[in-house]
């Protein structure tokens, strides 16, 4: 998140003034104000769609013989769930490797589906509501304080360096 928000200057600035239209600089974001920041939750939910946290997740074990869009699927069979190809399907979210948090805000036209990084149905995670209310936590305080900079090193060329500048 904190990679993505660095690499996206102009995500940055449009993040910040929504905070500061709706929080202002004088308190600290809190989870009440989640519902208001339509731009924010956008955001989050292309970090979420992007960043890949799990490509590939091996899920649930298969207890009885069946089939799946003509596949036969053997019992005892592993399922596996492809992350990757779900948030990159081109007939659910329009130029899937563009990074573009409006896709999610768009009033227009179909909304795309919400990612599903943290799986779905009764095996999903138990811990998404805590994990996403802190990371909001955590991002509007950031971005309500900081501007940060990615800085490529031209001599390192394996890794990367944030740079945080005090706005
Ligand atoms: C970015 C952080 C996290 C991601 C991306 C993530 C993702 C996932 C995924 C993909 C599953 C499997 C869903 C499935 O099999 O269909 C899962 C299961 C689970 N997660 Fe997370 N998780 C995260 C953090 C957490 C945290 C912080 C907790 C606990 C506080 C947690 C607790 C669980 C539990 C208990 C399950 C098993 C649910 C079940 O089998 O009924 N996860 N998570």
């Amino acid at each position: 998140m904190i990679k993505t928000l660095a690499e996206h200057p102009e995500e940055q600035d449009k993040l910040y003034k929504e905070i500061l239209d709706v929080i202002g600089s004088n308190r600290q974001p809190t989870i009440e104000d989640k519902g208001k920041l339509t731009y924010f939750n956008a955001f989050l939910s292309e970090v979420m769609r992007t960043s890949d946290f799990f490509n590939l997740f091996p899920s649930l074990e298969c207890i009885k013989e069946t089939t799946v869009g003509g596949y036969r699927i053997p019992k005892g069979s592993i399922m596996v769930l492809n992350f990757y190809s779900a948030h990159r399907n081109p007939e659910t979210y329009e130029e899937p490797d563009k990074f573009n948090p409006s896709r999610f805000t768009q009033s227009t036209g179909r909304r795309p589906e919400q990612p599903i990084t943290f799986g779905v149905g009764k095996q999903s995670c138990l811990g998404e509501s805590y994990v996403m209310t802190q990371a909001f936590l955590f991002l509007t305080s950031v971005v309500q304080h900081f501007h940060l900079n990615y800085r490529k090193m031209q001599i390192q060329l394996v890794t990367n360096s944030i740079c945080l500048e005090i706005c």
